[in-house]
């Protein structure tokens, strides 16, 4: 083979190596998020009375302050002696992992440390978001229930005690959006089969419910 036509295949698969979009892409690394503001924000009763769904986002990125405090009020650590977290769980089990996709890849929470440890490093948001305006969020979170963290007496109650417990995290996310000028809203618009192949999770994980994070659209 000439040097001519060993180069002529070598940039050949160089282009379809680099045109494959299931091709590896750069490994992610754990996110540290910066520490949480636990004090302040909006009075609780004009939070409440801001709460609200919102389902027009505007095309712009959330700072990683604003995620920081968001995945702390959701379900962070409010009681670091004892390591308990913003919302309640059945025998404080903690059942409920908190996956945050990006526009380019997904995250799951780890409330100990506050970060965020990579979970797959590609676009599943047409899968966490099948609604249309939901996709342009600039986050979606996705409450997924571990029941091995479940004790065997939940046995029958395990799908109605993950509902409860990300119902109570997804107020409380709903009440700092309030607080901090952020739209969101929870939904059931999941490609829970799709979803749960990507993020590659157990059989014994559920994915509850997902809830979309943004600036809400101006009109
Ligand atoms: C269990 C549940 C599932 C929901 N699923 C969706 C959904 O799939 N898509 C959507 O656009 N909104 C969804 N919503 C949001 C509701 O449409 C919204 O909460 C309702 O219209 C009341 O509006 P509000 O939250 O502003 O009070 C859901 C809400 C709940 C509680």
């Amino acid at each position: 083979m000439t040097k001519t036509k060993s180069a002529v295949i070598i940039l050949g698969l160089l282009a379809a190596f680099l045109a494959d979009p299931l091709r590896a892409a750069e490994p992610l690394v754990p996110i540290q998020l910066p520490p949480p503001e636990t004090t302040g924000g909006m009075p609780l009763m004009q939070a409440l009375k801001n709460r609200m769904s919102t389902k027009e986002f505007a095309p712009r990125a959330i700072s990683q302050d604003q995620i920081s405090n968001l995945l702390w009020a959701a379900f962070g650590i409010n009681r670091p002696e004892s390591g308990k977290r913003t919302a309640a769980t059945a025998v404080d089990c903690q059942d409920i992992e908190i996956y945050v996709v990006f526009e380019k890849a997904a995250y799951v929470y780890e409330a100990k440390g506050h970060r965020l440890i990579p979970v797959v490093n590609r676009d599943v948001r047409s899968l966490a978001a099948t609604q249309g305006y939901a996709k342009a969020a600039p986050i979606n979170l996705v409450y997924v229930s571990d029941f091995g963290k479940m004790a065997d007496s939940f046995k029958g109650k395990r799908e109605s005690y993950a509902a409860f417990h990300a119902g109570a995290i997804s107020q409380n996310v709903y009440l700092y959006c309030a607080s901090a000028g952020l739209g969101a809203v929870v939904r059931d618009s999941v490609d829970r089969e799709g979803l749960k192949d990507a993020l590659n999770l157990k059989e014994d994980q559920m994915i509850v419910m997902g809830q979309s994070v943004g600036y809400a659209a101006d009109h």
